[in-house]
């Protein structure tokens, strides 16, 4: 795993936002596993910037989210489909028919999940999967406990993720229970993982995500089972790693390295 700590939140959102724009400069129809969250929406902003202002090209490019609330309608406000189009979707030219997001309205859940699995199936799989992080060390809705094997499925949110997310709702009974997800199965067979993290409320889960054991209570840490995983992270989200030291030193030598 790589682990890059930048100074800032721009910071992290700019470096992560390069990864995604040289594969899709080396790989124009490259595969993207979307995430959502307030995380990723700098990373969002800088492609629809690197798009407007240095033609970074989406036109062939296919995208699939990671996951969406259950009961609630596309239109809902709080809906991921909605937060996607909102914040990155219409600001770029993927075209709509190359857009994938579980649904949360469906009549049969796994029948979907089955379609869902396929379908990143043949499009070739992921080429790069964005990953945001909970304060529960959760990937996607994969909460503590998930298999670590597990694939695209309903999933009932935890305490704590209900407790996190309902900010964003205007009363805590409004935050949905469950969710359809990708599996932490489904998330590792993507190709390339960046998690993005930032803010004090994150060091502690990234501190067990990267440096503490692989396990189910904290799903993120399954990252270390992956062959090309990096971890970008801010100060603040920073402050409980105990190899900071190396991480830095790996990062600044890095354009010097020997090349794999
Ligand atoms: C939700 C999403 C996750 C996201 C997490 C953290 O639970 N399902 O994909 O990583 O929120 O969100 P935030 O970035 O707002 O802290």
């Amino acid at each position: 795993m790589e682990v890059i700590v930048q100074r800032d939140y721009a910071e992290m959102s700019k470096v992560a936002a390069q990864i995604v724009a040289e594969l899709l400069n080396t790989k124009p129809n490259a595969v993207l596993g979307m995430a959502t969250g307030s995380t990723p929406l700098g990373l969002y902003q800088e492609l629809v910037r690197l798009h407007n202002k240095e033609q970074l090209d989406f036109s062939r490019v296919t995208t699939f989210n990671l996951d969406e609330y259950v009961g609630l309608p596309m239109s809902h406000p709080q809906s991921y489909h909605y937060f996607m189009h909102e914040h990155f979707f219409q600001h770029v030219n993927i075209p709509p028919h190359n857009i994938n997001i579980p649904s949360g309205t469906t009549s049969n859940y796994s029948a979907f999940c089955e379609w869902y699995e396929r379908r990143i199936g043949e499009t070739g799989g992921i080429d790069l999967q964005i990953l945001g992080i909970g304060t529960d060390g959760h990937i996607a809705f994969n909460e503590p406990t998930s298999s670590l094997s597990s694939r695209t499925r309903l999933k009932t949110l935890s305490k704590q993720t209900i407790d996190d997310n309902a900010r964003f709702f205007e009363r805590r009974e409004d935050v949905p229970v469950y969710a359809i997800t990708m599996g932490v199965g489904t998330i590792l067979n993507a190709r390339k993982l960046v998690l993005v993290a930032s803010g004090k409320s994150k060091a502690k889960a990234i501190a067990q995500a990267v440096e503490g054991p692989v396990t189910s209570m904290v799903t993120a840490s399954a990252l270390q089972l992956h062959r090309d995983a990096i971890v970008i992270v801010d100060e603040e989200a920073a402050s409980g790693l105990t190899m900071r030291e190396y991480y830095d030193f790996i990062y600044a030598a890095k354009p010097a390295a020997p090349r794999a």
